[in-house]
């Protein structure tokens, strides 16, 4: 069984998506790392962000790596581990940039689909459940309200000591929703037979227990 997990910043996915993935035994992947890499790279050797060319061609030219670390995930641009460096509210935008570039777009998929192949994943991005996985048994969309997702945000980040204010990041994400919804290509958006759970009120584990009933139910 595949699970596709889609929706907006702050929603809850990752977490979520771990959890699920552990009680099934099944294999997480975390597509946004990967978009968050690569704009990771282009600033780290000074690719331009708006030359879409230069940044595909930076994508080709290099290795990224998803590694399962215990219950987490690390990931590599070719041997460095950039794990910790990719979190940032820059590189978030900047992830939602590269993103939106189709050649881009188009690679990940290959290597998304790759990393796939061998089934029981539970996947979660933007596109999962309309592009990369249109088959996937399980398709969830979830979302929260934007005041809800930035303060979730604002506490991850000052607990990691960054400096940060709520308005600001309310500001950054709704920026990045815009640009995910808008871009031509595999835009943000709910599959037609995806379920949508708002966790805006939920704690983790109901919105994990949500999930494994859906899987249960459509598993059977
Ligand atoms: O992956 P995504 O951006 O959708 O969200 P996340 O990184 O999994 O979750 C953002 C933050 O919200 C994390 O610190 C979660 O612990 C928290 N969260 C929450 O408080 N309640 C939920 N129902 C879901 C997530
Ligand atoms: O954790 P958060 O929800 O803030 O972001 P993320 O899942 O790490 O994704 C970072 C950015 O990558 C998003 O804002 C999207 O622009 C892009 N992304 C995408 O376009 N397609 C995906 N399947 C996953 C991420």
């Amino acid at each position: 069984m595949n699970i596709a997990i889609d929706g907006p910043a702050g929603a809850g996915k990752s977490t979520v998506a771990k959890l699920v993935a552990k009680q099934l035994g099944y294999l997480y992947i975390d597509t946004g790392s990967m978009y968050r890499a690569l704009a990771w790279a282009a600033f780290a050797h000074q690719v331009p962000i708006d030359d879409e060319k230069a940044v595909y061609e930076l994508l080709m030219k290099n290795r990224i790596t998803l590694q399962r670390d215990g219950e987490t995930q690390r990931i590599f641009w070719n041997d460095q581990d950039i794990t910790d460096s990719i979190r940032t509210p820059q590189v978030s935008q900047y992830a939602s940039v590269v993103a939106s570039y189709a050649l881009v777009r188009q690679q990940m998929l290959v290597l998304q689909r790759e990393m796939a192949k061998g089934g029981n994943v539970v996947m979660d991005g933007r596109d999962i459940g309309t592009h990369v996985l249109p088959e996937a048994d399980v398709k969830i969309f979830l979302t929260a309200s934007i005041r809800k997702r930035a303060e979730r945000r604002l506490q991850e980040l000052l607990q990691k000591g960054h400096q940060t204010d709520l308005a600001s990041l309310e500001a950054e994400i709704a920026e990045r929703d815009k640009r995910d919804m808008e871009r031509e290509v595999a835009p943000l958006r709910q599959a037609e037979d995806a379920v949508l759970i708002d966790t805006s009120e939920l704690t983790i584990p109901q919105v994990v227990d949500e999930i494994l009933q859906i899987c249960k139910q459509l598993g059977e």
